[in-house]
């Protein structure tokens, strides 16, 4: 569970400068030896990095989400050229395409099929865009890329996840959530039989910035209710979400010229490398049973709480899930199995 004690409100540029100025710390040496680790949104920004890194922390097999096998295999072909002593059939690549759930159950039911002990999965993929696209799913693109689809990879891995003892499971999401206020869901909250789903991704409230800052608020949500769910860490996996602080990334990638031109600037003085934000993706993975239901940033907990009221929370965070299951339950009609 989020902390509600700590700094709140927008997250500040001083915040964010801050974390540019200070990186996060390193991983020990070696210490993904004899582990398996699966990674989402590998082929690049902050989840290239995090792979990168893995890959030279002695991993005994490390498998590659990316969005098209070509993709994917381009990354291995990098990572074994900076990693020249990891043996290339340590690396498996398999392609996910987060705006297909049948894409993101392939992926899953390959992974299970491959691999008989999963000890970390790393959900890196993620977006921002511009405009209000809709997937084949018939969801928001932005909603469906950064709550539903790691919500169902995240169920359908769970039992493998479940069967190797000390695995842990990491949502790579953003302390922007924070940025979303009790006005924000307001609404919502006066309206109990309002479907909380249809507002988040409704049209009639869409912004780019909000859509994207609620779907991390949603991820969250999603991350609460799988830690409820699944009992104590010692039960297994532990389940944790992690923020790589602002980072110099192509995030911004399908926004204007101006947009992207803005967001270089802003980064220039105020951002971490991808590199370094993808530290704190990897010493997550490593942090152990205490970083359960917990989102890891700037090698602290939770260093800025949310925007909302606990109690609101409570009473968004149960709906949100509950309507989140059902719709995972119409591609992984058994979310135990
Ligand atoms: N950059 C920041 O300042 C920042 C701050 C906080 C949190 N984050 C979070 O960190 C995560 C990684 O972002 P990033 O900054 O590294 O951005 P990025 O450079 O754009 O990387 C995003 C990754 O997600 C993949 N991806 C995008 N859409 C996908 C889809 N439909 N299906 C499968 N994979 C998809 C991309 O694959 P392709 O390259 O093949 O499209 C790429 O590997 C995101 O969840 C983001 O919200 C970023």
């Amino acid at each position: 569970m989020v902390q509600f004690n700590g700094p709140h409100g927008k997250v500040t540029v001083a915040y964010l400068r801050q974390g540019g100025l200070n990186p996060p710390g390193e991983p020990p040496s070696e210490s993904f030896a004899g582990k398996t680790v699966a990674i989402t949104g590998c082929a690049s920004g902050i989840g290239y990095q995090a792979a990168l890194r893995i890959a030279a922390l002695k991993p005994k097999k490390l498998i590659l989400g990316a969005r098209t096998t070509e993709k994917g295999e381009g990354a291995k072909r990098d990572i074994l050229a900076k990693v020249p002593s990891l043996d290339s059939s340590a690396i498996q690549v398999v392609p996910v395409e987060y705006t297909s759930f049948p894409s993101v159950r392939q992926f899953a039911e390959t992974v299970k099929r491959t691999t008989p002990a999963l000890d970390c999965v790393l959900l890196s993929a993620g977006l921002a865009l511009p405009t209000r696209e809709t997937t084949a799913d018939g969801w928001p693109t932005t909603f469906q890329v950064n709550v539903l689809a790691p919500a169902l990879l995240a169920v359908a891995l769970l039992p493998l996840l479940r069967a190797t003892p000390g695995s842990v499971l990491e949502f790579v999401n953003s302390i922007s959530y924070c940025n979303v206020a009790s006005a924000d869901v307001a609404p919502l909250l006066a309206d109990p039989a309002r479907g909380a789903l249809a507002y988040f991704s409704g049209r009639e409230r869409w912004t780019a910035q909000r859509a994207y800052y609620e779907a991390k608020l949603l991820l969250m949500f999603v991350l609460d209710g799988l830690v409820e769910d699944n009992g104590p860490a010692a039960a297994g996996p532990t389940i944790l979400a992690c923020c790589p602080g602002q980072c110099k990334t192509n995030l911004y990638r399908e926004f204007p010229a101006a947009v992207r031109w803005f967001m270089a600037a802003f980064n220039a003085v105020i951002a971490r490398t991808a590199e370094q934000g993808s530290r704190t993706l990897v010493t997550g993975l490593l942090r152990g049973q205490e970083a359960h239901g917990r989102m890891w940033v700037n090698d602290h907990y939770d260093d800025w709480s949310p925007g909302i009221s606990e109690d609101e929370w409570k009473a968004l965070q149960g709906r949100v899930w509950s309507e989140v299951k059902a719709v995972l339950r119409q591609y992984k009609g058994d979310l135990n199995t």
